[in-house]
């Protein structure tokens, strides 16, 4: 891992979490009761995952960025606000699969959930690499490294605990082994972590 690298290990675990779910959209049988509440579980645990993870950024990140680099925001709010209206609308359609009654109905509802979840990795996974591969660069051009610690230190307070243990399960589930290593000592309670 770089150092002071803000977001790496933690997109890998959210990049693992989206691939899942993604199959799981395309492997579900939206006509069996069960097989959706089992969808809709693990899509709406990421859904808030995504949602408070944007939200740490907006809070922790894009303010010192605007601050070094006058207008340098903007792209990413932006980009937030498309993610945040991408899950408006694909908690809506979970909301419609769950209401609806004819199992041949449910099913083509479920074929367009499936392609909306597609279409949502279509707009995060930029977005992501953009602020691992733009962003930290200049940040890392831009800031000190205390700047860096404190945009740190408030990602690491920013989510819940439900969103934290999320979050750790799945990037145990995405790094390497090095990378394992370093982030066992960023559990949380032993000390920080990634943002
Ligand atoms: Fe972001």
């Amino acid at each position: 891992m770089e150092r002071d690298d803000l977001f790496t290990m933690t997109h890998k675990g959210l990049r693992h979490g989206l691939f899942s779910v993604a199959q799981q959209a395309g492997t579900t049988e939206y006509g069996d009761p069960g097989a959706f509440a089992a969808l809709r579980a693990t899509w709406s645990r990421l859904e808030r995952l995504l949602r408070a993870h944007s939200r740490q950024e907006d809070e922790h990140v894009l303010p010192l960025v605007s601050s070094k680099i006058p207008g340098g925001a903007v792209d990413l709010a932006r980009e937030h606000t498309e993610i945040r209206a991408a899950l408006d609308g694909l908690a809506a359609q979970v909301t419609t699969i769950g209401e609806e009654a004819e199992v041949e109905e449910r099913r083509v509802l479920g074929l367009g959930f499936y392609r909306a979840v597609q279409r949502l990795l279509v707009t995060v996974l930029p977005h992501l690499d953009d602020e691992e591969t733009v962003l930290m660069p200049r940040l890392r051009a831009t800031c000190s490294e205390e700047e860096i610690a404190r945009v740190r230190a408030g990602l690491s307070n920013a989510l819940g605990p439900e969103e934290t243990q999320h979050l750790f399960g799945l990037m145990l589930q995405a790094v390497n082994p090095v990378e394992r290593e370093a982030l066992l000592d960023r559990v949380p309670g032993t000390g920080g972590r990634e943002g």
